[in-house]
């Protein structure tokens, strides 16, 4: 089934300007880019979209770590797509990211690793609705 899942590009890899050599990976694998934009979240943005984790201890540092710096937020288009970035972005904590995996390449920590990857249908639903209009995404 041709699956749609929501990406960001986190403000480790903007700051860095890696932005370009992510994308690479992105659609080496397949994975089209049907909507992107470059934005910088409020912190009412960032604590919404990752309310799941409020009662988590990196909570705090995780909501500032995404508003400190511009993030890049794309819809990702193609077969399996939700599962299929999860394996291209490898594991959250670098130290643990099979080769050739967008954060054995680029992540630095388990904070500051470079993307995000929506992990189920329903999160990717919701997280495509939190930052893009349909207008937005060209498939
Ligand atoms: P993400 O997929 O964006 O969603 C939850 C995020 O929490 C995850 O990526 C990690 O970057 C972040 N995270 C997980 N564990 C830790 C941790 N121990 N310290 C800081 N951030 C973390």
């Amino acid at each position: 089934t041709i699956e749609r899942t929501f990406s960001i590009i986190k403000p480790d890899a903007t700051n860095r300007n890696i932005t370009g050599a992510v994308n690479a990976v992105i659609e080496k694998a397949g994975l089209r880019i049907v909507a992107q934009k470059r934005v910088l979240w409020s912190r009412e943005q960032a604590e919404k979209f990752y309310e799941e984790h409020a009662q988590r201890s990196f909570y705090g540092e995780l909501c500032d770590f995404m508003t400190s710096a511009p993030i890049v937020c794309q819809v990702l288009e193609g077969e399996n797509a939700i599962a299929k970035y999860r394996e291209v972005m490898g594991a959250t904590d670098p130290a643990e990211a099979a080769e050739g995996t967008i954060r054995k390449l680029f992540a630095l920590s388990k904070g500051e690793n470079s993307v995000h990857g929506s992990d189920s249908p329903t999160s990717a639903q919701r997280e495509i609705a939190l930052n893009f209009s349909d207008s937005e995404i060209v498939g």
